[in-house]
């Protein structure tokens, strides 16, 4: 298979027919206008749209630059951050990274291990992790765009604390880097006055399209992966996304249109499940944009997301035979890192040796296959992304792929879907729970 992801969609067309898809071709250019010419709704957000390929070679260097002192300079990293701030460096390095990185040896794995904090409120969590770093050699990066959020900044006071006690103020200084908006917020003057590194996220690009900004790439520098075929491939994208609008050759915004016809007839859960434990953060990053993005004014799929085979055995009765509301996306990849073939048992005492010498590749693939025969005839339609490989240059045409066809997506549905106005709802009532000055009772 050349392609970088391939896109199939044989199986919905028991539930879409080709003109519901050609009826939104009009659509579709429009909504294409709208995002190219700055016209949309939301257009402040809008520098992640071409941001591939304005990089500059420089800007990443600069990042490598700091990766590498980090790499060569501490034993575990954390980085510190919730939502938007996380899960796409989380996705990137789950993705790219040996499954048992931090178990492994420092020499095999070439940098430190690697941490993340501040997405939750959990005293247990922060405690086990301080237990951890110890007695090692630490860095932080606190990743917070508004630099006010809660999590990340009571994660980030209690580590600065456990810092402060480790290092004298010069070493300190050396071993915090801080990402966020290049002029506003308390994590900015907090950078300032303390002399930390500072890396920017760029005014015009929301949390959930931040990956491939430092937000993403630090970490992911840090974790050993080429960030310049990152943005290569998510570049690769982007061409592709920008030149055509066809819907018969542009993926991307086949995808986003399938998935609107298919909402627009009672599908109103998307179910991402990938086929590799590598994707498992990789589709709860795709949850997060997806949700944010298009989760308003009533109106949105729900974005669910499941690890199969294991979750055939939790969630694969409810998709064969439960309330038919849902579609499935399944995420997967065309070959794995590593080769692994089944060998023959001399008793065959587990009744495997019809396997003997297919590799647990081929096993999966069936395992797909027989999967998606199995919801389609369950009433579930069914799509499929297939990665060329596990890369970073298949990881960042993957981001840009799901960046821009939830914006069209959103666009078509008729949302904003660069904003998140409904996520303020729960911190107002905890703030106003903490006492929080400003938001006591009545104001
Ligand atoms: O997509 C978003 O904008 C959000 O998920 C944010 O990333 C998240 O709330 C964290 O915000 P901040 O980076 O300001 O701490």
């Amino acid at each position: 298979m050349a392609n970088i992801l391939e896109l199939r969609t044989e199986n919905i067309k028991k539930f879409v027919a080709d003109q519901d898809i050609v009826t939104l071709q009009p659509e579709v250019d429009r909504c294409h206008q709208d995002l190219e010419s700055g016209r949309k709704e939301g257009a402040e957000y809008l520098g992640w749209l071409h941001l591939p390929s304005q990089t500059a070679p420089d800007h990443l260097k600069e990042i490598e630059q700091s990766a590498k002192w980090i790499r060569d300079n501490c034993e575990a990293f954390v980085s510190v951050g919730i939502g938007g701030s996380y899960l796409g460096a989380k996705a990137a390095i789950d993705f790219g990274s040996h499954a048992f990185l931090n178990q492994r040896s420092s020499i095999a794995r070439g940098g430190p291990e690697i941490y993340f904090a501040g997405q939750n409120i959990s005293s247990d969590y922060l405690h086990d992790l301080l237990e951890i770093l110890e007695d090692k050699k630490v860095c932080l990066n606190v990743v917070s765009k508004s630099g006010t959020t809660t999590e990340p900044a009571i994660a980030f006071r209690l580590l600065k604390q456990f810092m402060e006690k480790k290092y004298g103020s010069d070493e300190l200084r050396k071993r915090i880097f801080v990402t966020t908006d290049p002029e506003r917020g308390a994590l900015k003057q907090l950078a300032g006055e303390e002399g930390y590194r500072c890396f920017v996220i760029p005014d015009n690009v929301g949390g959930r399209y931040s990956v491939l900004t430092p937000v993403g790439l630090l970490p992911i520098a840090v974790a050993g992966m080429d960030i310049g075929e990152l943005i290569a491939g998510a570049r690769e994208c982007e061409n592709l996304a920008t030149r055509h609008t066809g819907l018969d050759s542009n993926p991307v915004y086949r995808y986003a249109v399938i998935r609107n016809v298919l909402y627009q007839k009672g599908k109103t859960i998307e179910l991402m499940a990938a086929f590799h434990p590598a994707l498992q953060t990789v589709v709860e990053w795709w949850r997060q944009l997806a949700g944010e993005s298009e989760g308003k004014e009533a109106k949105g799929i729900f974005p669910a997301t499941a690890e199969y085979t294991a979750d055939l055995h939790s969630l694969g009765q409810w998709v064969q035979e439960g309330n038919r509301i849902l579609y499935e996306t399944f995420l997967r990849v065309a070959s794995s890192g590593h080769f692994m073939e089944i060998s023959e048992s001399p008793g065959n005492q587990d009744g495997l040796n019809y396997l003997t010498g297919r590799s647990l590749d081929e096993v999966n693939e069936k395992a797909w296959q027989g999967t998606a025969r199995a919801h389609l005839e369950g009433g579930v339609p069914n799509m499929t992304l297939t990665m060329k490989d596990r890369s970073a240059y298949s990881l960042g045409y993957l981001f840009y792929f799901f960046q821009r066809a939830v914006a069209m997506s959103g666009s078509l549905m008729g949302v904003n879907p660069f904003d998140q106005p409904g996520v303020e709802f729960y911190k107002k009532n905890m703030f106003q729970l903490l006492n929080k000055p400003g938001y006591e009772k009545g104001k």
